[in-house]
């Protein structure tokens, strides 16, 4: 049987990567059935529909969603990030963000002296909670007594599921059986004393077998460029999530190769470039389809098609240790999006 897809090119670049994403994904034979939604900042200003809610009841019944980019000029800050890709998330309630940090060899890595074998590890993103409640408002907006609050909502039920997914994640990827929490237990001691706790008693209970640590995330961020060899597995909550992957995709080459799965490891989970919708580089063919070709091969491996994402990563490295992607920056790859896209797919 098919796999029912969802398809949201989004954005900006979006289209164009996705494009090229699913041109991979057909070379690997695996068969899927794609519908495509128009949502995304150009469809918000001709009708001011952002994402209606038969839409969202729509995409329930796929069995995943492949996502380009959302964000738009023209549109103000916050409005298509709430409505479209958080309310997305949260409906959904894709409650992992996994981003998978992997130096492949052929890529340019930013730091001195780091191979592919020191930099691979991943990230477990708490993705519906935190910073990202969307709880919190103005009081007195406006005046000098103006007074805003974010509240950062921690549930012991959403930062356990968190580190359960990471515990097993842990477990089943290779020997080294490491995980680290990320947090700021020396600041936030309330929040992060949830996580703290919830994290020890998990993982003295149920995974004796995986060495816990414990990282602070400013530390963190030292870490990731003087030893990313330490990590092999981090589980962390959504704001320092957010902050710290967009450093671990800098050191795997940039946001040309960076790719993430919005998991509900129950329901309908979404995958995307990491990256956003690059408005410069609209319509111009030069941006690095990599990440949305990564972002297809994690789709495909949690749909259970496992094979094919390998053959999927091992077209990927192909391509990139063949020499002729000169950079996975946009503009600078020496070659079309498109050509990228072809190139992997006739590696496939
Ligand atoms: C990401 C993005 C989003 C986030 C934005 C666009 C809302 O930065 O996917 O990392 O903060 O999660
Ligand atoms: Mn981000």
């Amino acid at each position: 049987m098919a796999h029912r897809i969802a398809v949201l090119p989004g954005d900006g670049t979006g289209p164009e990567v996705v494009r090229e994403g699913l041109k991979v994904l057909e070379a690997t034979g695996v068969k899927l059935d794609l519908t495509e939604f128009d949502l995304g900042g150009e469809r918000y200003k001709k009708t001011g529909d952002i994402l209606p809610d038969s839409v969202l009841e729509e995409l329930r019944g796929f069995d995943a969603i492949y996502l380009g980019a959302i964000g738009h000029p023209d549109v103000p800050p916050g409005i298509l990030e709430k409505g479209l890709l958080l309310r997305l998330r949260f409906e959904l309630d894709q409650y992992i963000n996994l981003r998978p940090v992997k130096l492949y060899p052929g890529v340019d890595c930013p730091l001195k002296d780091k191979r592919p074998a020191d930099i691979d590890f991943v990230v477990v993103r708490e993705n519906t909670e935190g910073l990202y409640s969307g709880m919190g408002g103005f009081q007195y907006k406006g005046t000098p007594h103006e007074t805003s609050t974010q509240v950062h909502m921690t549930t012991r039920f959403g930062a356990e599921r968190a580190i359960r997914y990471a515990f097993d994640l842990t477990r089943k990827r290779n020997d080294i059986r490491q995980l680290h929490l990320v947090a700021k237990t020396n600041v936030l001691t309330f929040v992060h004393d949830t996580w703290w706790r919830a994290f020890n008693e998990i993982g003295e209970v149920d995974y004796p077998d995986i060495k816990r640590e414990y990282a602070h995330v400013d530390a963190t961020t030292m870490w990731f460029v003087k030893n990313p060899e330490w990590f092999d597995v981090i589980v962390v909550e959504n704001m320092f999530g957010d902050i710290i992957t967009d450093l671990g995709a800098m050191i795997q080459g940039g946001m040309g190769i960076a790719a993430g799965g919005n998991i509900n490891p129950q329901g309908v989970s979404m995958f995307e470039p990491i990256g956003g919708s690059a408005p410069k580089y609209t319509g111009q063919n030069v941006i690095c389809p990599l990440a949305a070709i990564e972002a297809g091969k994690m789709m495909l491996a949690h749909l259970g098609e496992e094979h094919a994402a390998a053959r999927i990563e091992a077209a990927v490295v192909k391509a990139l240790e063949s020499g002729k992607i000169r950079s996975l920056s946009a503009g600078k790859m020496g070659m079309a999006t498109s050509e990228v896209g072809d190139l992997v797919a006739s590696l496939v």
